[in-house]
């Protein structure tokens, strides 16, 4: 699809939507003459269980919601509309007489309602109220809609990128082989540059594309048994080998793992991602002493196969330790060491993981390790 098709959805064509819950038919109705000049459609719903249909259906962008109501009242409403995906975003205005009460506002509130208004209510208050959450909600769409438009465009570059660029490491690697002719140590050493260069340039494109992959919610997971050391963990090895050689790093296998069977059921191609990022990680930022480790388990429920990639470090402090999964987040010694990164494989591995109903978490001790330890699920969740 063209990119400008992509992204020419025209916010200021759109009508703002107030979807109104109350029992009591006149309510709705003088709150619909009410709002008649802000120029929005109002929907309705007679009860809490209505109300989150239509909220589901109709997307609207607020909700007047009374209390006390017949099948589902106001709070258990909130509470459903608040934990559900879709509705969790749209905000609530409690309105009601039960107010009065202080306990019943903190409730309301505390279930994450964004505002409230006591019953009988003045009009040009509930309007200008009204109007300050619309406006409110407008800028947070439009903000989504900014997001959407720029992961659809790093997207959309990162494919177009992906091809010619696969073409030029082919040619290098071919020139490389001497297949087109001997090469002197000179143009040699040029080619290694160039093929340097353009592979860090997929790895690149590669997390841009998955980042923007996961921000459209577009990672869907091929769901397959594999095991994991030959599938998965020997073959991301295998390819970083010449980088840690050339890095002078040493890596210590788990012995024990590498006789052992570990099957599970789950994403291969997703599972890999993850790995790479790790070892590369423990690669780029590990110490002068160099040591990178690994190991591998069940759990002791045998529901989750753990891993743990740890390499030797100076440490990282307990807030770095949750800064390095933050988008785009680098840390000091990624700057100091100059070390090349866009800071998004830590973010994405643990939004993979999400998706895989498994988790990452970093653990360091002050001057010995950093240390990243993953639960995948062995049976697909
Ligand atoms: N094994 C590690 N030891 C010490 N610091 C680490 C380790 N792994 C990650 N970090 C820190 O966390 C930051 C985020 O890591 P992340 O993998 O997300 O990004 P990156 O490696 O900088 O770039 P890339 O997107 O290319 O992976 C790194 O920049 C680095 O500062
Ligand atoms: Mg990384």
């Amino acid at each position: 699809m063209n990119i400008k098709n992509q992204i020419n959805s025209n916010m200021d064509e759109y009508q703002q939507k107030v979807l109104v819950v109350d029992d009591q038919p006149e309510t709705i109705y003088v709150i619909t003459l009410t709002l008649k000049n802000l120029n929005v459609k109002i929907l309705s719903a007679s009860n809490g269980k209505e109300a989150i249909e239509k909220a589901e259906t109709e997307q609207p962008d607020m909700i007047i919601l009374d209390i006390q109501m017949p099948i589902m009242d106001g709070f258990e409403a909130c509470e459903i509309l608040k934990k559900n995906e879709k509705t969790k975003n749209i905000p609530i205005m409690f309105l009601t007489s039960k107010f009065t009460e202080i306990k019943s506002k903190v409730k309301g509130l505390d279930m994450g309602a964004d505002d409230y208004l006591l019953k009988p209510f003045e009009p040009l208050e509930l309007a200008s109220r009204v109007k300050v959450m619309l406006r409110l909600r407008d800028a947070q769409m439009r903000l989504e809609q900014k997001n959407r438009h720029y992961m659809e465009m790093l997207g959309f570059i990162s494919h177009e990128l992906k091809n010619p660029l696969t073409s030029i490491l082919g040619c290098a690697e071919t020139l490389k082989n001497g297949i087109v002719g001997a090469l002197g140590p000179d143009q040699q050493k040029f080619i290694e540059i160039m093929d340097r260069n353009a592979a860090y340039i997929q790895s690149m494109i590669e997390r841009y594309l998955n980042l923007s992959k996961l921000e459209k919610g577009e990672i869907v997971p091929d769901y397959r048994q594999f095991e994991f050391i030959e599938e998965a963990l020997l073959p991301v090895l295998h390819n970083l080998k010449i980088i840690i050689e050339k890095n002078k790093k040493t890596l210590i296998e788990d012995k024990e793992a590498l006789k052992s069977k570990f099957i599970i059921n789950s994403d291969l191609e997703l599972i890999k991602v993850i790995l790479n990022n790790l070892f590369s990680n423990a690669i780029k930022y590990s110490d002068d002493r160099g040591i990178i480790k690994y190991f591998v388990n069940y759990s002791d429920n045998n529901e989750y196969l753990i891993l743990k990639v740890e390499n030797s470090s100076i440490g990282l402090t307990d807030e770095e330790t949750k800064n390095v999964f933050n988008k785009f987040g680098r840390l000091k010694n990624a700057i100091t060491s100059k070390q090349k990164g866009t800071g998004l494989g830590l973010y994405n591995s643990r939004e993979i993981l999400k998706i895989l109903k498994g988790s990452i978490c970093c653990e360091s001790e002050k001057g010995e390790y950093v240390r990243f330890v993953v639960e995948i699920p062995v049976n697909r969740k």
